[in-house]
């Protein structure tokens, strides 16, 4: 039986508040049968109703087919395009597909989808506040804000519009408005902010109706960066809302936010990213958001004038709770703390239940590690207070957690004021973007699936919105760098294809016009035009421009987002070239491997000369810049870049590379650079590879690398011929290694190979994060390596697997899942007896071909999709060691 699964629009089941462009379709084929692929498809878009008055409610009651592709002879199943030219506001759409398949079975399914109001122009409501004009202080508290209205006819359908200066809660009729957290999110804002659209139709009464908000500091008006760089985006927090009512008569109201909201002092006393948030029941208002509180004495709101120049339809998964952790243990440390351990290093806030004495109070504090002694640690945090301050009403349990901030954390110290408490009455909240999960792994290493696990943490924890260095200290910024360097492997564990869509659209709005990637995105420390920041990128952080889009087009036949972010791949290649170099780059600040372990004393910077490093981005950003133009088919561009490329490679072997084929700098990851990069001569390759597995051997079979040339040094051993030392330094677990930081209890990634020392002691006090993805870039080569499951270059998003799983001394068995967007790929393998057997799932409508290691040169099987299928082959002992 052939059956269709899955079907998405842009990335989603069902959208609420699409953006107004032509939609694309998605669809995954499920059949009991081998060897299925997709012969033919017929889309057909369906208007299905208005949600305003424009259109007649009576016409709506037939769906009316707006487009029809006719039976295509095509297999594509993935972002299939339609001709539709746009789409209108407000509308509910529905959509089929037909597909048949090669062995001549059709299957049918549909699904709907709901447009917002576009680009949120010339809105109808107005930016309000409740805060006292000039009230711009750090702490600054969050009155309550409400609007009183009548809703007297039988509603169709409610949808709220909404987005903040701030970070907004709203509610209707006391009940919270959705399930998202820190909306609208982080964007540039003034460039482009976010608002939400939600179905709010159930949770409107007849009669009298109380719409609620509340916004707090957010990343618009919070301290971010640097200590006082506050305000960045504007000196007001603002809410602006319209409410959309459409009656079963067809007839419309919308209830705006205008002078006539009113405002009152309310409990959140503050909320700041980094210093947390402190709350006073004593100050909440009895059911505020109701029509059973009056409002005769509230105050009158203030509207303000916003500078935000772009509303858009929310871009990204929102951020909402995932994961609930109770306390493993509670520990009273040696300096005599009581601290909750939650077992797992994790971002998002306590909730807790506490009962207690009007005014009695209870602070949390947020740590990662314990230091050597034993005692809360909190040091690393730098500047960032983490503090979440609570004042009891004392009206019986009062359960609680933040709303507007967030902290990174696995610890949490609790001082309270003769409040007595369990453990259970604590739990820790895990927030994060609501990315669907692709991907597992396991192997026969139980360090290296603690490994693992500590990666998918690392990518929970720094997915919140943004992609960001790290949750906890004060920074929580997105760093180009670490994303770049982590971006396949996102894309791999989880489903980022809306995740970096959104951020990719915010570096393209920071880039500046001459083409320079600021290191981060949104660009907070360099927003104005006159901050010495401004204009100043590096090798590796930049390049981000070009690596990030490609990897998403790869992953996901992302192709609007390759075309999208073109211009911007292109402007950054040609500011590198304005650098004047002419071939190379060799100006300008870099960070170069940053963290590298062959750097000076007291430096942060590896020992890789930064202008190697520089130009080997640079030829790689202008290689991918030409694969863009090709797959775009920008062919004058494709011409003019690859001379572009061809002209830097050459530079790069005049300039580092010694007329004998030596790689002038004698460093693990100018080694890996020049081979990742293919940046050798065919002729040079094998010297190189020799030269760098000396480095690591010579070194104790350790890496130096930091965050530039980590990502790709197992890959480049394995590709090269030293798959067994890639192998050595996977397994390694002496300092300095991956699996050293996993024998050392940790729970995500740490920033620093040596974050704790043997002897217990820190690497520092001041960059010390316990939760940094970067390193956990080694998981896409688990994925593609070990477990062997990869693509072919030519066919975005796995329409081709390529399985060639590469078993190693020490590693005789590995398995793994990967939801691509055809399906499931697994491959699960071991070795025994002298037999390798590998068992392998391809989903329908790909292909796949599969190398098995037991032959002398892997040999190429092409296999079909559909069913399980077993493959085994005797395994030369050479294999292994
Ligand atoms: C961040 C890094 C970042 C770096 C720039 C640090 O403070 O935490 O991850 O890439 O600065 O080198």
């Amino acid at each position: 039986m052939l059956s269709l699964s899955d079907l998405c629009c842009e990335h989603e089941g069902s959208p609420l508040g699409l953006v107004l462009k032509t939609p694309r379709f998605s669809w995954k084929l499920r059949s009991d049968t081998p060897n299925v692929l997709q012969t033919s498809y017929q889309l057909q878009i369906y208007r299905d109703k208005t949600l305003s008055t424009t259109d007649s409610m009576a016409a709506d009651s037939k769906k009316q087919c707006l487009w029809d592709s006719g039976v295509q002879d095509c297999d594509a199943s993935v972002l299939v395009t339609c001709g539709l030219p746009g789409l209108e506001a407000k509308t509910k759409y529905t959509w089929q597909v037909q597909v048949t398949d090669n062995q001549d079975r059709t299957a049918t399914a549909s699904g709907t989808f709901e447009t917002g109001l576009g680009d949120w122009e010339n809105p109808f409501g107005k930016w309000i506040t409740g805060d006292a004009a000039g009230t711009s202080t750090v702490y600054l508290p969050s009155p309550l804000l409400r609007k009183t209205f009548s809703a007297e006819k039988p509603l169709a359908f409610a949808r709220l519009y909404v987005t903040a200066q701030g970070v907004y809660e709203m509610s209707l009729n006391g009940k919270r408005v959705g399930e998202d957290y820190m909306t609208p999110g982080w964007t540039s804002y003034l460039k482009r902010t976010q608002y939400q659209t939600f179905d709010v139709t159930k949770a409107l009464l007849t009669g009298e109706n109380v719409l609620g908000a509340s916004v707090g500091n957010g990343w618009f008006f919070s301290t971010l960066a640097k200590e006082n760089h506050r305000d960045i985006y504007g000196k007001e927090r603002g809410l602006l809302a319209e409410l959309h009512l459409t009656y079963a008569d067809g007839s419309e109201d919308i209830i705006a936010t205008d002078e006539s909201w009113k405002s009152h002092v309310g409990p959140t006393l503050c909320s700041e990213i980094y210093d947390g948030e402190s709350y006073d029941a004593r100050l909440e208002v009895a059911a505020w958001d109701t029509a059973a509180c009056p409002d005769a004495n509230w105050n009158p709101v203030r509207t303000v004038k916003s500078e935000v120049t772009r509303l858009v339809p929310q871009e990204v998964e929102p951020v909402r709770i995932h994961e609930i952790l109770k306390p493993v243990t509670v520990i009273t440390t040696p300096e005599g703390d009581t601290v909750l351990d939650f077992g797992q290093n994790v971002t998002g806030f306590v909730r807790f239940t506490i009962d207690g004495p009007e005014g009695a109070t209870i602070t949390l504090e947020h740590a990662e590690v314990f230091d050597k002694d034993g005692n809360f640690y909190l040091a690393n945090m730098r500047a960032a207070k983490n503090l979440i301050h609570y004042t009891l009403k004392g009206t019986g349990p009062e359960t609680w957690h933040p709303k507007f901030t967030f902290q990174g954390f696995r610890l949490v110290r609790i001082k309270t004021e003769n409040l007595s408490w369990k453990p259970e009455q604590f739990t820790a909240c895990v927030l994060h973007s609501e990315m669907r999960t692709s991907a597992s792994f396991t192997c026969a290493s139980p360090l290296v699936n603690q490994l693992y696990k500590n990666i998918v943490w690392g990518q929970k924890g720094n997915f919140l919105d943004v992609p960001t260095d790290c949750p906890q200290r004060d920074e929580r910024l997105g760093w180009t760098g670490d994303a770049q360097a982590f971006v396949r492997t996102a894309c791999t564990l989880m489903d980022t294809a809306r995740f970096f869509t959104k951020w990719l659209h915010d570096l393209s709005a920071d880039q500046l016009p001459n083409g320079c990637v600021p290191v981060i995105i949104p660009n907070v420390i360099a927003e104005q035009p006159d901050q010495p920041e401004q204009g100043v990128s590096s090798a590796a952080w930049g390049d981000a421009a070009t690596i990030c889009p490609w990897t998403v087009y790869r992953c996901y036949n992302e192709k609007n987002l390759l075309e999208a972010q073109f211009p911007s791949m292109k402007k950054w290649v040609d500011w590198i070239t304005a650098q004047g170099g002419d071939g190379l780059w060799n100006v300008g600040f870099h960070f170069g491997d940053w963290l590298g372990l062959d750097a000076k004393p007291d430096s942060y910077v590896g020992a890789t000369p930064t202008d190697l490093i520089a130009t080997a981005f640079y030829a790689h950003s202008t290689d991918l810049l030409v694969k863009s133009a090709t797959v775009l088919g920008y062919t004058e561009e494709a011409d003019i870049y690859e001379a572009l490329y061809k002209k830097i490679v050459g530079c790069f072997r005049h300039e580092f590379i010694t007329p004998n084929g030596r790689l002038a700098a004698p460093t693990q990851t100018a080694h890996v650079l020049a081979l990742h990069f293919d940046l050798l001569k065919e002729s040079d390759r094998p010297r190189a590879i020799k030269d760098l597995a000396k480095l690591v051997e010579e070194n104790d079979i350790a890496l130096t690398t930091g965050f530039v040339g980590t990502p790709y040094l197992c890959h480049v051993l394995t590709r090269f011929g030293r798959h067994d030392l890639a192998g050595k330094l996977l397994l390694r677990e002496k300092y300095p290694s991956w699996l050293y930081q996993v024998t050392k209890g940790a729970t995500t990634i740490w920033e620093h190979w040596d974050g704790i020392k043997e002897d217990g002691s820190f690497w520092c006090a001041d960059m010390n994060s316990f939760n940094h993805y970067a390193y956990g870039a080694i998981a896409d080569w688990l994925f593609q390596v070990v477990a062997g499951i990869d693509m072919d270059v030519e066919t975005p998003a796995y329409k081709h697997i390529v399985v060639r799983p590469q078993p190693f001394d020490g590693m005789p068995h590995a398995e793994a899942s990967l939801e691509t967007p055809y399906g499931a790929v697994r491959s699960c393998w071991t070795v025994s007896d002298g037999t390798f057997k590998l068992t392998l799932d391809v989903p329908a409508n790909t292909t796949a071909t599969v190398y098995l290691p037991g032959k002398a040169d892997y040999e190429a099987l092409t296999v079909g999709s559909g069913m399980r299928q077993v493959f085994s082959a005797p395994i030369k002992e050479t294999v292994l060691t």
